[in-house]
């Protein structure tokens, strides 16, 4: 079968590989009608987040049809049509039963402290081959997958495998309250969720922060009121309107990748920055235009910490890879913040976001911007890594 496969950093390539097979009684195979590609797929390439192992499968998105279940699965059977959690959980253990799906103690093979098992990561992760292929290994499957109703199709499915749930878990962890003033960092797919699930919450503000035309375009058709951090001061900016206080709560959703402005990367700050990132990803290893590390791995964070009202809360759902050493924590405690953050217990979310998408309330295909078949990846890739204008999220078909 067809998959995209990491080699190294600055180096995947679409392979063919061998299919799957069930091991484990708790096991399922599920061959994939959808998959997509993830800002957290570009951090494995562009070595900012490390310890890949050389052919693994990447991918943490799928939606497909149940084609084997081993004996232990018995609430599916051949036929069904699943989208799938990208973290993987036991479902048994007491993580798993109070929603903490991605501290789940036994889905990790490197022990209960090794960190979230997913499909298609470095090797702390598991490493699990990933969904950027015809057919995939689901392991513990009667809670590592969720059936989708017909009026569900694969282009809204999709989005509630990743980023729709991690978008909500965003806004969950940011403790929105109906009327509260919201600034959400970084409008990529990830960020967009975001703001449609502050919208949920009843958010009374939503800010939108980035850089790029068409993902401040989406956010602004969203409702949000967007600031270009390559035109503006955002801290400022977003003072500035709202009366000097600040948002009341923050979003990051950008990451270690982050970047900064001409005039801050000109500045003492930019040095700072240059330090981070020889430090984060050594490794680097870019290709013309593509797999550039970000210039600013703390700047996002550094922003937020500066803007956020006093009291307020801060939500991370941007990656950062366990090195990372940098966080303004001074200032955070000198302000009485409250600090939230982590990987997403996709499978809390994703019951619940299926019935708002089954029943109207919301329309998540609407982030989707690009469909490619699975044979053109690669390329795929090297336009969503380039953040060229109105590639915003792009699902992968397999033919
Ligand atoms: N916590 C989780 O479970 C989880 C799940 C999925 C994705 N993620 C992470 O969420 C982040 C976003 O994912 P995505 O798919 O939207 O990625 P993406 O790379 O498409 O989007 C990131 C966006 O941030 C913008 N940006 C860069 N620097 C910025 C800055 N200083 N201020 C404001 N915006 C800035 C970029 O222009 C880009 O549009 C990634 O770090 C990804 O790894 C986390
Ligand atoms: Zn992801
Ligand atoms: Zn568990």
């Amino acid at each position: 079968m067809h998959a995209v496969v990491w080699h190294e950093i600055g180096d995947i390539r679409l392979e063919e590989v061998p299919e799957p097979q069930i091991k484990q009684p708790t096991d399922a195979i599920v061959r994939l009608t959808s998959s997509a590609i993830c800002g957290t797929d570009l951090h494995f390439i562009r070595g900012t987040v490390s310890n890949m192992v050389e052919g693994t499968i990447l991918g943490h998105e799928g939606v497909g049809v149940v084609e084997k279940v081993g004996s232990n699965v018995r609430n599916f059977k051949e036929g069904d049509r699943v989208v799938i959690p990208s973290t993987i959980a036991c479902g048994y253990c007491s993580y798993c039963r109070a929603g903490y799906y991605a501290q789940c103690d036994n889905a990790n093979p490197n022990g209960k402290d090794a960190g979230t098992a997913y499909y298609g990561g470095p090797k702390d992760s598991g490493p699990f081959n990933g969904l950027q292929c015809e057919k995939a290994l689901i392991p513990f499957a009667s809670v590592g997958m969720v059936k989708v109703p017909d009026e569900v199709n694969d282009s809204k499915a999709i989005m509630l495998s990743d980023i729709f749930p991690t978008g909500y878990f965003g806004a969950d962890m940011a403790r929105i309250k109906p009327g509260h003033t919201v600034a959400i960092f970084g409008c990529g797919p990830v960020g967009q969720f975001a703001i449609a699930s502050a919208k949920l919450m009843d958010a009374g503000r939503i800010f939108a922060i980035d850089a790029i035309d068409s993902r401040l375009e989406m956010a602004k058709n969203q409702g949000a009121e967007v600031i270009d951090f390559a035109e503006e001061d955002p801290v400022q900016t977003l003072r500035e309107l709202t009366g000097e206080i600040g948002p009341d709560c923050i979003i990051d959703a950008v990451g270690v990748d982050a970047s900064t402005s001409e005039k801050e990367s000109r500045s003492k700050e930019g040095e700072k920055f240059k330090k981070e990132v020889e430090e984060i990803a050594p490794k680097a290893n870019p290709r013309n235009s593509n797999w550039h590390p970000g210039n600013a791995p703390s700047q996002a964070l550094e922003w937020a910490i500066k803007a956020i009202a006093k009291a307020g809360t801060l939500s991370i759902i941007g990656v950062y890879p366990p090195t990372m050493q940098y966080f303004p924590i001074g200032q955070a405690m000198n302000k009485n913040l409250r600090i939230n953050g982590g990987n997403c217990n996709h499978r809390k979310y994703i019951p619940i976001l299926l019935e708002k998408a089954k029943s109207g309330e919301i329309d998540p295909e609407k982030i989707l911007t690009n469909e490619v078949n699975l044979v053109s990846a690669i390329d795929a890739y090297k336009s969503f890594d380039k953040r060229e204008e109105g590639w915003i999220k792009v699902m992968l078909t397999p033919s």
